[in-house]
């Protein structure tokens, strides 16, 4: 599968390289971080939306389904697009493998979708349009393709500092990094550009969204061991993968080692350790 040559040359620079950048984790998220996505959140997220059985329902920047599966095992007609064909094949797979017939897949940019208009009942996102290179034109196009009256689901991380796997995660680098200083954050990295509720909510008005409402979540992982962690978040992301790949064996394995310390303190003698995000769930009306 490949997008085609018109779309990439039209919409945004840099877009083969984003799909490049997700193509190479993408068989490593479907295996290390679609399955512990907590299927909670994304089910907590489509009962604050309305989901019900027959809606259209399209998700922006699947993935390999953390949002697209749940909503299609309710009984919607979902659309799953995303960048990566590789994401796009993993998810097909696990549609086939549930029988979920009801779940179509394609290759899509979601800067530039190639969708009627007023189409979805329901266009959600979950961590995919939070980290687009232009936020505002991703939810434009969620707006216009969803029907009057229907409703824009964004969710998203909060704070960085809310995030628990990342403070944990930074501060081992910087005890085996030397020099090493985390992450920016004047601006932050894109995934955290509407970590603040209000932003998000700014956001959402902007592109004309009414009686936009933000429901104070949180993902919860659960981890027995620091190379749990550590598989989960460096393939959760190209920028964690970035910042790993040039590490010794040895650099690699000591952090993994902090990781496994900190997991152990956390749950105390009852493992999986529960490790939380904070998340915001976005809602808003056509
Ligand atoms: C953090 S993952 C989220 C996947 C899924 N929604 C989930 O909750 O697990 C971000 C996804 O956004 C996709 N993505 C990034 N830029 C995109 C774009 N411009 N258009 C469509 N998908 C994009 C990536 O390929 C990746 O699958």
């Amino acid at each position: 599968m490949a997008i085609n040559d018109k779309n990439m040359k039209n919409t945004h620079q840099g877009l083969q390289s984003i799909q490049n950048d997700w193509n190479s984790i993408a068989e490593s998220y479907d295996k290390f971080v679609t399955p512990t996505g907590n299927w909670a959140l994304p089910i907590e997220a489509l009962h604050h939306a309305g989901l019900k059985p027959g809606m259209n329902f399209l998700d922006v920047a699947s993935g390999s389904g953390a949002l697209s599966l749940p909503a299609a095992r309710q009984g919607a007609r979902v659309l799953a697009i995303d960048i990566s064909p590789v994401m796009i094949e993993h998810l097909q797979k696990r549609a086939a493998e549930e029988g979920l017939s009801d779940l179509e897949v394609r290759l899509m940019d979601g800067h530039a979708l190639e969708l009627e208009d007023n189409t979805f009942d329901i266009s959600g996102s979950q961590f995919g349009v939070m980290l687009f290179s232009d936020l505002k034109q991703g939810l434009r196009e969620m707006v216009r393709v969803t029907k009057p009256g229907g409703r824009v689901l964004m969710v998203a991380y909060g704070p960085p500092l809310e995030v628990e796997f990342l403070g944990i995660f930074i501060q081992a680098m910087k005890s085996v990094i030397p020099g090493f200083i985390g992450l920016p954050s004047d601006p932050p990295p894109l995934p955290f550009q509407a970590a603040d509720p209000d932003v998000l909510r700014k956001r959402m008005e902007e592109v004309g969204l009414k009686d936009v409402q933000i429901h104070k979540s949180s993902e919860k992982l659960e981890f027995n061991s620091g190379i749990e962690m550590w598989n989960w978040v460096v393939h959760s992301n190209p920028i964690p993968a970035m910042l790993v790949r040039d590490l010794t064996d040895e650099q690699a394995s000591e952090i993994q080692h902090i990781l496994d310390q900190q997991i152990h303190l956390i749950a105390g003698d009852k493992l999986p350790a529960i490790i939380s995000a904070s998340v915001h769930i976005g809602i808003g009306i056509k």
